[in-house]
């Protein structure tokens, strides 16, 4: 007999989250249910006496709140419960950390978990689940890599970041005649790139998925500018490989490496080898601020509602997932087995194709 849940979120945040919360609240209320919002992720289950990382979510505090970006929780992605440190990698919860996880959950009372997170932060709640803390899972990720689900909300909101950008460089490239490579988020991949690339009319998407050669854009590029084309657009992932091999990161402490500036480098080296003049544009955290647009408004509530009928159905280590036009429940340990990459013989790519876009390939 479930009287009282927990939700809480994990990882980079993501517009959509506070969506998902609404709806979690919304549903939990209707079921006569509590609902615990634990702050700062994981964090929050190390609440003790002096330091309070909780709160009681009412309907009354969470209405409203899906046209918000950010999470009202807060988040983090690293700290005690950081057990993704690279794909497919597994790692453990200290044995302290888990003794205080689940004196939290006993003191409150706590009869299942909701994580909303990624492919790491799934990871983690798996492990939870092995201690015998009941979770259901939400997947979130701007990237769009999460297996087992066509699509993660955020995604949509980070596109839309991409295509007004795209629109905007556009007239500033071409009253200058230049060359702009738009560095945009993808750490293994290129959903946001191609997607947005393909929306905002860029002439060359480079993509983790197709490593590229310089050459091959290079020559593209001069057959542009002699058939009369003013500016060039290039829309690259900041996890795009060159063909040789190189992809350019700096590393952290700990955890997943932090990536960023091919663009740069591409910029220079396509200014070199086309004579163009060039720029460089970090789309960065712009594409994970601000407000969700209307599709993850709606997906996000309908995960969060969708997440709590997975509790009353006793269905945990599962995951919402959207799968067409339904919501259905999938495996955890399913979605995070595997990447849910652009595949190159797709109908998607072909679009870009299609359209005379340039994949950095040749083909
Ligand atoms: O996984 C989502 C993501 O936005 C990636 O696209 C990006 O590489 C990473 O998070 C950035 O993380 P941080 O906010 O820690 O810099």
């Amino acid at each position: 007999m479930i009287k009282r849940i927990g939700v809480l979120n994990s990882g980079g945040d993501c517009p959509g989250l506070n969506a998902v919360i609404e709806g979690v609240v919304g549903e939990a209320s209707r079921n006569n249910w509590e609902v615990v919002g634990f702050h700062d992720g994981f964090e929050g289950l190390l609440s003790d006496e002096e330091n309070k990382r909780y709160e009681i979510l009412s309907p009354e505090r969470c209405r409203g709140i899906r046209t918000m970006g950010g999470t009202i929780l807060g988040t983090v992605n690293k700290g005690h419960f950081n057990v993704k440190v690279g794909v497919n990698q597994k790692g453990v919860i200290e044995p302290a950390v888990l003794e205080k996880t689940k004196k939290t959950v006993a003191k409150l009372g706590i009869d299942a978990l909701v994580v909303i997170g990624g492919d790491g932060s799934q990871s983690t709640a798996l492990l939870l689940a092995e201690e015998g803390i009941p979770v259901v899972g939400v997947p979130k990720t701007i990237d769009n890599d999460l297996g087992c689900t066509d699509v993660t909300f955020g995604f949509d909101s980070a596109v839309a970041v991409v295509t007004e950008a795209f629109d905007r460089l556009h007239t500033t490239a071409n009253a200058h005649q230049r060359l702009i490579v738009v560095e945009i988020m993808g750490r293994h991949a290129g959903w946001i790139t191609l997607v947005g690339g393909i929306a905002g009319n860029a002439d060359v998407i480079l993509i983790p998925e197709i490593p590229f050669s310089l050459d091959v854009v290079t020559d593209f590029i001069l057959k542009r500018r002699a058939e009369g084309a003013r500016e060039i657009m290039v829309a690259i992932s900041e996890g795009a490989k060159l063909d040789t091999g190189l992809v350019l990161k700096e590393n952290r402490d700990s955890g997943e490496v932090r990536l960023g500036g091919i663009g740069e480098v591409v910029t220079k080296a396509l200014e070199a080898s086309t004579g163009m003049e060039a720029r460089c544009c970090v789309l960065g955290h712009t594409q994970r601020g601000g407000s969700p647009v209307p599709t993850d408004r709606v997906l996000g509530t309908r995960f969060g509602v969708a997440a709590v009928n997975l509790i009353a159905e006793g269905k945990f280590s599962h995951m919402v997932a959207l799968k067409g036009v339904d919501l259905v429940a999938e495996p955890i340990s399913a979605a995070v087995n595997q990447l849910k990459l652009v595949q190159p013989t797709s109908q998607l790519v072909h679009t870009a194709r299609g359209l005379g876009i340039c994949l950095g390939d040749g083909l």
